[in-house]
């Protein structure tokens, strides 16, 4: 059994099917639900017995508690945060409470079930807690790529919560000898990615024939990694990774934005042509940038290349070809997602506290 927290958000429900996929180990989901998190994601999972679903807050601190005596994981992988650099602009605070007083609390509560358990169970335990490059602030053009050496400089508040994350997990280590493990991704896409986030908001945006709005110049760069290439590194570090230490993550896929943006259109020109004959360019739309905008990201991959034999599966060709094409494979969940219908089928399914999804 382990015990994953965000469980139904982007990367958490794509770790949880694929983990059930591979593992056929118990998991225990702990979800707040909070405008990012998604039941409708995990659908496939309505009635397997493996997966227990538990809507919660990581900073409920009885609720953990009791999860964790009921429960008795062997691990807690942390993917709960808010996620989005916007809305951390927008509106700090809800940043601040789960990420960081959130993470500490869980951490705390980890602590404890892990000092009261028996010598081998204690041996074996492990605290995944999942983190961003963004943490490691921004490089200019010609800087070697973020490597786990690289000071923290974080920008927004989004990327301060996280290292303020990553900062406590570290000393909850050094301290207390609390057995955790960080891996430091870089920008992940795929299926279930909410149109809040560049890729599925260019393509939701583009069938819809609304604007696509690029910010500044187009020209910041992100390093782009297919989402179950990340959830096979966090797989692989769990199994293997060094206590206390950290591991970087990535596609070795820098790439501008506009160039992003550029692919998906061309994708869309392909596989869904606008009736009109034009391609889906005409739609992009040069917006004002965003505040404190970091210029570059590039994660340096070679330590958990080298130490735990991790490569991704995916280019990004392939990748953002999948992803375009589960996009449009999956209008229903892009409508939910969008009219926030999925809210009231959350409410209708899962009414008790603790269901089995
Ligand atoms: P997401 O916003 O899609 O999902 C977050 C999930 O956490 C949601 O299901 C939400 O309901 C849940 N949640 C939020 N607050 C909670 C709380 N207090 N208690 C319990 N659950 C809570 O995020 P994501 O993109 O899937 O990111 C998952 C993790 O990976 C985050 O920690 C993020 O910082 C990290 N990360 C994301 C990326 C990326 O590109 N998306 C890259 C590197 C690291
Ligand atoms: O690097 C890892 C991080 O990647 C994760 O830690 C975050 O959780 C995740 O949200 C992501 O952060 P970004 O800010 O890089 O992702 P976002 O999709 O919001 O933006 C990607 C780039 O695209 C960024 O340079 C801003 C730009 N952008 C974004 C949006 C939403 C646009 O130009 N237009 C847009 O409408």
């Amino acid at each position: 059994m382990i015990l994953v927290s965000g469980g139904a958000g982007f990367i958490g429900a794509n770790f949880v099917l694929d983990w059930l996929a591979t593992c056929d180990e118990p998991v225990v989901n702990l979800d707040k639900l909070t405008y990012a998190g998604n039941l409708h994601n995990l659908e496939s999972l309505q009635g397997d017995a493996r997966h227990i679903f538990v809507q919660g807050d990581i900073g409920d601190s009885a609720l953990v508690q009791r999860l964790l005596a009921e429960h008795r994981p062997r691990a807690i992988v942390n993917f709960a945060a808010e996620s989005h650099v916007d809305r951390s602009i927008h509106g700090p605070e809800d940043f601040i409470q789960t990420n960081v007083v959130g993470t500490f609390r869980l951490l705390e509560a980890a602590r404890h079930y892990w000092q009261a358990l028996p010598a081998a169970e204690k041996e074996a335990f492990r605290f995944l807690h999942v983190s961003t490059d963004e943490v490691y602030g921004t490089l200019s053009a010609e800087a070697p790529a973020f490597t786990e050496a690289h000071c923290y400089e974080p920008n927004s508040p989004y990327s301060a919560s996280k290292a303020a994350s990553d900062h406590l997990v570290r000393a909850w280590h050094h301290t207390y000898g609390l057995p955790v493990l960080t891996t430091n991704c870089s920008n992940n896409y795929g299926p279930y990615h909410f149109p809040e986030k560049l890729i599925p908001l260019m393509i939701v945006n583009a069938l819809a024939g609304k604007n696509l709005p690029v910010y500044g110049d187009g020209m910041q760069i992100r390093d782009w990694l297919y989402v179950k290439d990340h959830c096979s590194a966090i797989r692989r570090v769990l199994q293997a990774g060094q206590l206390g230490e950290t591991y970087n993550v990535g596609g070795w896929n820098e790439k501008p934005n506009i160039d992003i943006v550029n692919t998906v259109c061309a994708l869309l020109d392909e596989l869904r042509p606008r009736s009109d004959g034009q391609s889906y360019r005409a739609q992009i739309t040069y917006v004002q940038d965003r505040p404190g905008h970091d210029r570059r990201y590039a994660i340096d991959a070679r330590k958990i290349e080298r130490e735990l034999g991790w490569k991704p599966a995916e280019t990004f060709d392939s990748g953002i070809r999948k992803t375009v094409q589960w996009y449009l494979d999956h209008p229903e969940w892009v409508g939910q997602v969008q009219s926030g219908a999925y809210r009231e089928w959350v409410q209708k399914q899962y009414q008790a506290a603790e269901a089995t999804a």
